[in-house]
This record gives C-alpha cells, sequence and structure tokens, in this order.
C-alpha cells in the first residue's frame, strides 16, 4: 500500500459492496463530474477540531456519543425527524455527560448516511429475483425492476438532502436551540409520559439549578457564549467511493486532502479488506476516520489496518468499533485491545452494540433485543477496564421517533407489537425512549465502574 495516493487509486483496487450495474455509466460519470463542482457540505478545518476532540477521547478525556439512522431516505426526510434525532443526541449527551464528568463528543449518523452493504446482492419475492435495495442515493426500496435499477440522479438527490440538513443541524447547535437554558423543552412528547422523561426531567431541574447559581456569579451565556451552543459534527459510512471522490479537495489551508461530504467517515464490517478500494481510499485522506471491526478479525490484521489507515499515530485519527453481538465480545474484543494497547496505538476503542445482535423474529421482522445491545456495552465497559482501555464511546442506530423496530426496553416492547411502526429503511433502530433509557444504563455502568477503579487505585 505503499503507492501513491490519488482520490481515485482506489479505482485499481478490488471494491466490494459498490454497484457496478448502472444502466448508463456515462450518466454516472456525468454526475460524478457535476458533484466535483458542488461546494464542499463540511470544512476541512471542522475535520480537523473534531479530529482533535476524538484525541481528547484517545487520551480517556471525553466520550463519544455518535448516532442517527441506520439509513437516511428521502421518503423520512423532514425539518421534525432532523430536530427529534438531534434534540435525542442532546439529552443523551447530557445523561453521560453528568454521569461520566467528562465531555461529550456528538456525532451525527446524518446528512449523508444512506448508501448500504447487503448480505445478499438479489431478493426474491414470489418466484420474482431483482437486486436488493442499496440505500435511497443507489436504487429505491420498492420492488420493482424500475425502482431497483442504479439511478445516478440520486446521487445529486442524497448531496442536495444532505446539504439542506446540515443546514438545519447548523442552525439548532449554533442560533438557540441547544441552550442549555432551554433543556426542559428538549423532551420528546411521547418520551414525556415514560419513566426515562421522568428521570430525565429531574436531571434537567439540577442543571437548572446550577445554571441559576452560575448566573449568579457572573457565568452566563452574554459573557460564555459557549453555553448557548454545542459543537455538533455529521458522519456516515465511506461505501459509495464514487461519490466520496468526487466530494475530495485540497484543503487550502492544509493542503492535505479531505472528504468534505462529512466530518468522519467510516469503514464498515464487510469493505475492510487490506488490499481493497475502500482502505485505499480512506488511508488518503485527512478526516478523522472510523474501522468497524467484527468477530472475524485477528489482531494481527487489525495491526496492519492501522499501520496503513493511521501511519504516523495522529491521536484522534483512527475510531475502532467492535460489533461483536453480546454472545461473542467477550471471546473477541479482549485479544484485539490487547494488540492495540500492547504496540501503544493511539486509538479511540468505541463499541457498536447494534450490528452484532440482529436477529429474525418469528413474525419475520428484522429486530434487535434491548437486553442484548445494553448487555454487549456493558461487556464492551468491563473489558476495557480490564484491559487499561478508555471505553472511549457507542454508535447507536436509533431516531426520536416513537418507532416499535428493536424489542424491549421500559416499556417491553414485544415482537407482536413490530409491525405497528417499523418504518427503518435498513436496520432496526432504538427508538426515542429506548435510547434515552440505553444513555441512563450505560451512565450508570460508567459511574459503577469509575468507583471500581478509583477503589482498587486505592488500595
Ligand atoms: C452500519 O453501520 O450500518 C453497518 C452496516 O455496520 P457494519 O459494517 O458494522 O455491519
Ligand atoms: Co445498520
Amino acid at each position: 500500500m505503499t503507492d501513491r495516493w490519488t482520490p481515485a487509486s482506489w479505482r485499481a483496487r478490488p471494491a466490494k459492496h459498490i454497484p457496478a450495474d448502472y444502466p448508463d455509466p456515462d450518466a454516472l460519470a456525468r454526475v460524478e463530474g457535476e458533484l466535483r463542482r458542488m461546494p464542499p457540505l463540511v470544512f476541512a478545518g471542522e475535520a480537523r477540531r473534531l479530529k482533535t476532540l476524538l484525541a481528547d477521547v484517545a487520551a480517556g478525556k471525553a466520550f463519544l456519543l455518535q448516532g442517527g439512522d441506520c439509513a437516511e431516505s428521502f421518503k423520512e426526510f423532514s425539518a421534525d425527524n432532523i430536530r427529534d434525532t438531534f434534540r435525542l443526541i442532546l439529552q443523551m449527551a447530557v445523561v453521560l455527560t453528568f454521569a461520566g464528568g467528562k465531555p461529550v463528543v456528538k456525532v451525527g449518523r446524518m446528512a449523508g448516511q444512506f448508501a448500504k452493504p447487503r448480505s445478499a446482492p438479489v431478493e426474491t419475492v414470489d418466484g420474482v429475483t431483482l437486486p436488493s435495495y442499496r440505500g435511497d442515493n443507489i436504487n429505491g426500496m420498492e420492488f420493482d425492476p424500475v425502482a431497483r435499477a442504479p439511478d445516478p440522479e440520486r446521487l445529486l438527490k442524497a448531496y442536495s438532502q444532505s446539504a439542506a440538513t446540515l443546514n438545519l443541524l447548523r442552525a439548532f447547535a449554533g442560533g438557540g436551540y441547544a441552550d442549555l437554558y432551554n433543556i426542559h423543552r428538549w423532551t420528546l412528547g411521547f418520551v414525556n409520559d415514560s419513566p426515562q422523561g421522568a428521570r430525565f426531567r429531574e436531571l434537567s431541574d439540577k442543571i437548572t439549578e446550577s445554571l441559576a447559581f452560575m448566573e449568579a456569579i457572573g457565568v452566563a451565556p452574554r459573557t460564555h457564549p459557549e453555553l448557548a451552543r454545542v459543537e455538533f459534527f455529521t458522519s456516515h459510512e465511506a461505501l459509495l467511493l464514487g461519490f466520496e471522490e468526487a466530494l475530495t479537495r485540497v484543503d487550502s489551508t492544509s493542503g492535505d486532502w479531505y472528504d468534505v461530504s462529512a466530518h468522519l467517515l467510516w469503514i464498515g464490517e464487510r469493505t475492510r479488506q487490506l488490499d481493497g478500494a475502500h482502505v485505499e481510499f480512506m488511508r488518503g485522506i485527512r478526516n478523522p476516520v472510523g474501522l468497524k471491526v467484527g468477530p472475524t478479525l485477528e489482531p494481527d490484521e487489525l495491526l496492519r489496518l492501522i499501520d496503513v489507515l493511521n501511519p504516523e499515530g495522529e491521536p484522534g485519527r483512527l475510531t475502532l468499533y467492535g460489533r461483536f453481538g453480546a454472545d461473542k465480545i467477550a471471546a473477541r474484543l479482549p485479544r484485539l485491545m490487547e494488540a492495540t494497547h500492547r504496540d501503544g496505538r493511539q486509538v479511540v476503542w468505541a463499541t457498536d452494540p447494534m450490528h452484532g445482535n440482529t436477529l429474525m423474529a418469528n413474525n419475520g421482522y428484522k429486530t434487535r433485543p434491548f437486553d442484548r445491545i445494553l448487555a454487549e456495552v456493558r461487556s464492551f465497559v468491563e473489558i476495557a477496564q480490564a484491559e487499561g482501555v478508555h471505553p472511549g464511546g457507542v454508535h447507536l442506530e436509533m431516531t426520536g421517533q416513537n418507532v416499535t423496530e428493536c424489542v424491549g426496553g421500559a416499556r417491553a416492547l414485544g415482537e407482536g407489537e413490530l409491525a405497528m411502526r417499523y418504518d427503518t429503511h435498513c436496520d432496526p433502530r432504538l427508538n426515542g425512549e429506548q435510547a434515552l433509557e440505553l444513555a441512563f444504563l450505560v451512565s450508570e455502568k460508567l459511574k459503577s465502574q469509575r468507583a471500581e477503579a478509583s477503589l482498587q487505585a486505592a488500595e
């Protein structure tokens, strides 16, 4: 992998999960050319800022909260959906900050999370076989041959939806919505009358009290504008490399290449081959990048991937997301953490407790049991502590909407209720109430783990 890198050098490598069957390749090339002329969605300086914050996470001084839809879609696009996921992330961040006493770095799986790797390239229904749905920026979900053909115009629509989403997120983050003085207004309607809603109100009361105290001693938004805004970043899986290449530009400040489609990009579990196109593309951009780490990865291969993706050992550059499944994490994660720790690798270790815990309900719905998601996070925290590694963050598929996609949680959502509001365009997401509940339970786990660690240190 020492060959010269260019934004297009991935094209000479084997590329998995990128559609090769566009009916009109010239039309695709035309659209990519058009995207090359589009303004950046994010700025290189913002990506560098996120890298600095992730370096704090790597050093154990902060915690990463990353979440959003499994797949964004054209159909579910609305200001309300964006606002609800954004404020859910704020609520969860407050819960985690309060428990951990550390800043929480907030990253949405938003404003560009469209393309999906699929386990099967085709789908058969009633004897008819069509290409699988691959995400709204590639083809349509409806089961008909026209919708399922890859259409390059969808890339332009995804670009403009991402721009509009980012525009709103920037307004929410900087324009007063995220003001801590508004904390009581963040509670989502349907979460309000749940046990989580009550717990969150208690916490907001405490924060409001502290703010009043701080104001009395002269610390107020007028003098400390950071009280009235949050830093919020975007991320998606860099799957569709033609799109990513078109949005990769030289930053005029540093002279380095940045993929300006999002602040953070990650490589999925299915496209992390050392000699593959995705690793080749990602090694050359200077954004913070992520790598999904699943049950088949061996320590040697992980270290080689780190050599390629973070050769200079830059802290904050690389985040590893373990995604093993509650039943596999204990057998697989310790040796990987041990290897990075022993070798002194500067990485963020985070957990994605969603993708190893997917199962098929008896009624045919793909679902994830809340208990297994929680169990994987708990094991992650325990293993990290045993290995002397900072449990740096969580990566979740979730929505502010009141969907019924994951079973369990405080309301004990059952398989029979999955059909009620099963809206996901791909994998099952935690709903607002389940996500907030998870944040409370994770914060308790982090707190008890810290108490245990300081007890051990005192002995
Ligand atoms: C995802 O994050 O949506 C995903 C497909 O994850 P993984 O690559 O870990 O399976
Ligand atoms: Co997913």
